[in-house]
């Protein structure tokens, strides 16, 4: 199970991970994904000025767009396959 945390505080939110959020959610149904992993959301990780923050498997990443959200999902699950 590969977990994946979005931080839902209102910058990292406003600033693009409400859009990653549905980019990660097509990413994972397109590739028959959902069942291997779980997302939840995080509060402010008092960070903002790096955010957008998206963490997977314990790896935190900064000022993610809808761009970068894909090849780190690329990246990550190519990984774990
Ligand atoms: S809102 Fe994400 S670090 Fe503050």
């Amino acid at each position: 199970m590969v977990n994946i945390e979005i931080c839902m505080g209102s910058s990292c939110f406003s600033r693009g991970n409400n859009r990653n959020l549905v980019v990660i959610r097509e990413f994972l149904a397109e590739h028959g994904l959902d069942a291997d992993v779980q997302m939840r959301g995080c509060l402010c990780l008092d960070a903002c000025s790096k955010g957008p923050h998206i963490t997977i498997a314990d790896t935190r990443y900064d000022q993610v767009d809808p761009n970068s959200c894909l090849d780190i999902l690329r990246k990550h699950f190519a990984k774990e396959s």
